[in-house]
């Protein structure tokens, strides 16, 4: 099969998935986005691992977790460090991250942003910062069940959200966790939640 891929929902909407850019290097918006995490750096979902292998490139302190092993097989080429694991599973310093990523859309994993939100909680340190990409302010919100797409479909149904600038705030109080700055960087949207 060839062609773009996407996520379809049952309800009709497609999402687009930027692969190419998951599979590039890290963007220099990107690089300065992550200068300014403090360490140790969580990225849950890393994909290809562009982030976590900025990160360490830098020298930086840093983890990336996804549960593919097609993921974690390509991050770990390009020098990444990586498990692969689930966020919802255990993981190594759980309580001790200085900052956890949530980019690309990674909100939506498990299709509970509360309840994901809560688990990121937990795995920071008291004062730790998760940064989560959200929707431009005036999209819906939504969870939805999806199922990526290439020409056909390609794999089973799951669950996924997706989140509003609008609506983050209000997420992160019922995960108890401290709504700060929701930055605008180009056509992407990142909120700052800060662990009390
Ligand atoms: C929208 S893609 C984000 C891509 C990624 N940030 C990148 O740069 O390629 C979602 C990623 O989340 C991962 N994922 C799905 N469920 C997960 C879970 N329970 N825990 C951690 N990562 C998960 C997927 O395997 C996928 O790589």
């Amino acid at each position: 099969m060839s062609g773009p891929i996407f996520l379809q929902s049952a309800c009709g909407a497609t999402i687009p998935l930027p692969v190419r850019r998951w599979r590039a290097e890290a963007s220099a918006g990107e690089r300065r986005l992550l200068t300014g995490l403090e360490g140790p750096v969580l990225d849950i979902g890393c994909g290809p691992g562009r982030l976590v292998g900025a990160l360490a490139e830098a020298g930086r302190p840093a983890l990336g977790i996804d549960p593919s092993p097609t993921a974690v097989e390509e991050a770990a080429a390009r020098g990444a460090p990586v498990l692969q694991r689930s966020v919802f599973g255990p993981l190594p310093a759980e309580g001790r991250w200085g900052s956890a990523l949530l980019v690309d859309g990674n909100i939506g994993i498990g299709g509970d942003p509360v309840g994901l939100l809560r688990r990121v909680r937990d795995l920071l340190e008291p004062g730790g910062t998760a940064v989560v990409e959200v929707e431009p302010p005036g999209q819906a919100s939504a969870i939805l069940h999806v199922r990526v797409c290439r020409s056909g479909p390609i794999g089973p149904w799951f669950p996924w959200a997706r989140v509003s600038s609008d609506h983050i705030a209000g997420l992160a109080i019922e995960a108890r966790l401290d709504p700060g700055d929701l930055q605008r960087r180009r056509r992407r949207w990142f909120a700052w939640l800060k662990r009390p």
